[in-house]
């Protein structure tokens, strides 16, 4: 497979140490900001005023963050200037997390008791090594402060059931309720984990007083194939988006050289259970940014109002190659082929909010890129996923196209893309802030 030379920074290896180093939605942000601290753009606070003058900007609430770099037109208060380019994704993926009353003895065994978030394909978490990510609020004093949690070792384990022991030998569907404990020890009075990570954290066990704690396969992410074309990784869905927006956000010009219009980059938590949060798609986050955006570079109501009816966003989101083993499950005039450039996602039942005029956006942006761009239809008999691009239409009003990068196994613990397609869909992105 031939990678088309691309302007951009963006490669699978690149990606896979952006996934390896985010386990959690709360580390997408901390990898995020990192990146982003390190190109000169400056963190901002919500409970502070914001500059007015150009440059690259930031604000985190705990899994998303949003990022920005000043357009040229600013904030103009007669109108002429800002608009923004919106390259929307989610920072959460499907897992295993922990419960609140975390520690179980049964047959013997030191237990953690685990459920699953979003919709994990269960079958893949089953004889994976695992480790534990996440944040926790201890108690320091009178105040409470959150802590971030990442184990890369494998201190989890979920086994499958002995083919032997199923009633038809063809395996059995996890039922999330009972087949989902981990096994923590042999030791059934073993301390459990809840002491373990109070000690871990240097704080009494009483002093972990909250935790949005999950599992990861501790694998890392890796090129495989006899042509070392494709990578195998787990939370592509959608990391990968993450990863490419962000690399053309900082592929798309130094922070001082304004681009047309301002860039922008919102990542969601809770996508995969719905958006609805305090830092969700369907939260206030994206809309109250810009309208600060507006306000603190002079603008009013109005001149907020005007630049949202001039904006567009692009949601990025993963898309379904087709599956050489399932080929009959995917619309058969629209095969989408690993490696064959980012996709155009279209859903007449609007789990996708393209619409003509995003389509043509993204289109020539494609173009503009050099890159190829393949269109998907969902099988109109089976019912398709969604994207915090409905949402983020519905809530803020932009023009919003669904687009992605096409890739296997989606919601597995281990999913599957190309390499070449990589740099193709941040050269993509990053010819939509350029334009
Ligand atoms: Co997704």
């Amino acid at each position: 497979m031939v990678v088309p030379a691309l302007d951009t920074g963006a490669t699978a290896g690149g990606l896979a140490t952006f996934i390896d180093a985010s386990p959690s939605p709360f580390h997408v942000c901390e990898t995020v900001a990192g990146q982003l601290r390190a190109a000169g753009f400056t963190q901002l606070l919500e409970t502070a005023e914001w500059p007015t003058g150009p440059g690259g900007f930031f604000v985190l609430r705990g899994g998303s963050i949003i990022a920005w770099r000043m357009g040229r037109g600013g904030a103009a208060p007669d109108g002429s200037g800002v608009a923004f380019r919106i390259v929307g994704g989610h920072t959460d993926s499907p897992n295993l997390r922990v419960k609140q009353h975390i520690d179980r003895t049964a047959a013997g065994l030191s237990t953690v008791a685990l459920e699953p978030y979003g919709g994990a394909w269960l079958n893949s978490w089953l004889d994976r090594d695992l480790g534990l990510s996440g944040r926790v609020s201890v108690c320091d004093g009178e105040r409470t402060v959150t802590r971030l949690v990442k184990i890369d070792e494998p201190v989890l384990r979920v086994p499958q059931l002995a083919i032997h022991l199923s009633e038809d030998r063809k395996g059995v569907s996890p039922d999330p309720q009972r087949h989902l404990d981990a096994i923590w020890s042999t030791d059934a009075d073993a301390p459990g984990l809840h002491s373990w990570l109070a000690d871990h954290l240097g704080v009494a066990a009483g002093d972990m007083l909250g935790w949005e704690l999950m599992t990861h396969d501790v694998e890392p992410s890796r090129v495989v194939g006899v042509e070392q074309d494709l990578l195998s990784a787990p939370r592509l869905d959608n990391q990968a988006t993450c990863y490419a927006g962000l690399q053309a956000l900082l592929d798309a010009g130094n922070p001082e050289v304004p681009l047309p219009t301002t860039g922008m980059l919102a990542l969601f938590d809770h996508e995969e259970v719905g958006s609805g949060s305090q830092r969700g798609a369907a939260s206030d986050f994206l809309v109250s940014v810009c309208e600060r955006i507006v306000l603190a570079a002079g603008g009013d109501r109005q001149d907020f109002l005007r630049a949202m009816a001039g904006s567009i966003c692009v949601s990025g989101d993963m898309a379904h190659a087709t599956h050489p083993n399932y080929a009959d499950r995917h619309e058969p005039g629209h095969q989408i082929v690993l490696g064959g450039g980012p996709v155009l996602k279209v859903n007449q039942n609007l789990r996708y909010a393209s619409d003509a005029p995003g389509a043509g956006v993204f289109a020539q942006a494609c173009r503009a890129a050099g890159v190829p761009l393949q269109r998907y239809v969902h099988r109109a008999d089976l019912p398709c996923g969604s994207t915090i691009g409905p949402i983020t239409a519905s809530r803020t009003g932009l023009v919003t196209v669904d687009v992605g990068a096409p890739q296997l196994a989606m919601h597995s613990a281990r999913e599957l893309m190309a390499v070449a397609d990589v740099p193709m869909y941040s050269a993509a992105l990053q010819a939509f802030y350029r334009a």
